[in-house]
């Protein structure tokens, strides 16, 4: 792919880049994203209609199993060349803020520092009734197990529909968008808000909007670039082409 000269002089000249991130980057790492097909087992499940309290409320035990499957290709997956390439980035570039939609930990675990994590983190749990947060890799018993301090189901630590977003993480990525010269929307169908207004508030105050993706999303006629192809090729070829070395 042939990267614009244009947005290659952009990014070297910048110093605030905001990216967000969507399913779409770990989907090179072997994590299915939400909206495309799932297969398997899960096949017959919509996503959208798991990751609900209400979900959760009628069928613990399903809601429970299919975050136990996803955890299992987490557990297994490692991070893939676009992961790696967005925290070479943050390392180069003066104020930097990785935003993510996803609950896997692949950022951190490719060495990304600053991750806001707008739909908290798989790897932890909390208890459904009242919010207790476990530490991260307790193993107890149970499908789902019960709460160790109050005796109620727990659940991942991750935000389900109809939930509020961590208000810290929400604030600090409106702050990025509307201070940022350069914006990223990396794998996303930019369709789930509040997560999907944050290109648009960044096109709001003029800066330049970036979207990698394979497909279009409702953002594709709105961005100032679009690198259509998959985040493992486009990002590093992106950072190799901006920072050569
Ligand atoms: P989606 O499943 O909605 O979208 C994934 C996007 O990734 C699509 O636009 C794909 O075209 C794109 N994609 C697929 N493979 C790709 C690749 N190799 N490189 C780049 N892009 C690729 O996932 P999200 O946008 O993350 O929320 O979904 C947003 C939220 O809705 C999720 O965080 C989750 C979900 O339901 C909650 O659970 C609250």
């Amino acid at each position: 792919m042939d990267i614009p000269q244009s947005l290659i002089d952009t990014l070297c000249t910048s110093e605030r880049v905001a990216v967000l991130t969507g399913a779409g980057i770990s989907a090179e790492s072997g994590i299915p994203t939400f909206r495309e097909a799932q297969t398997g087992l899960w096949a017959q499940y919509n996503p959208e209609e798991l990751a609900t309290p209400g979900a959760f409320r009628r069928n613990p035990r399903l809601v429970w199993e299919w975050y136990q499957w996803r955890r299992g290709l987490v557990a297994k997956a490692q991070p893939n060349p676009g992961h790696l390439a967005l925290a070479v980035m943050e390392a180069q570039v003066a104020d930097f803020t990785l935003i993510t939609q996803n609950v896997d930990g692949l950022h951190q675990r490719a060495g990304s520092r600053n991750v806001l994590e707008l739909h908290g983190n798989l790897t932890r749990d909390k208890c459904f009734e009242r919010g207790c947060v476990l530490e991260a890799g307790e193993q107890l018993a149970g499908s789902p197990p019960r709460c160790p301090h109050c005796g109620g189901y727990l659940r991942p630590d991750v935000v389900w529909f109809g939930e509020s977003l961590p208000e810290e993480a929400l604030h600090c990525a409106l702050q990025a968008s509307q201070n940022t010269q350069v914006f990223l929307s990396v794998g996303t169908s930019a369709i789930v808000h509040p997560a999907a207004s944050l290109p648009e508030y960044a096109l709001g105050v003029g800066a330049v909007v970036v979207e990698i993706n394979p497909a279009e999303t409702p953002l594709t006629q709105r961005a100032t670039y679009v690198l259509q192809g998959p985040a493992g090729e486009v990002l590093p070829q992106l950072v190799r082409a901006v920072w050569p070395d």
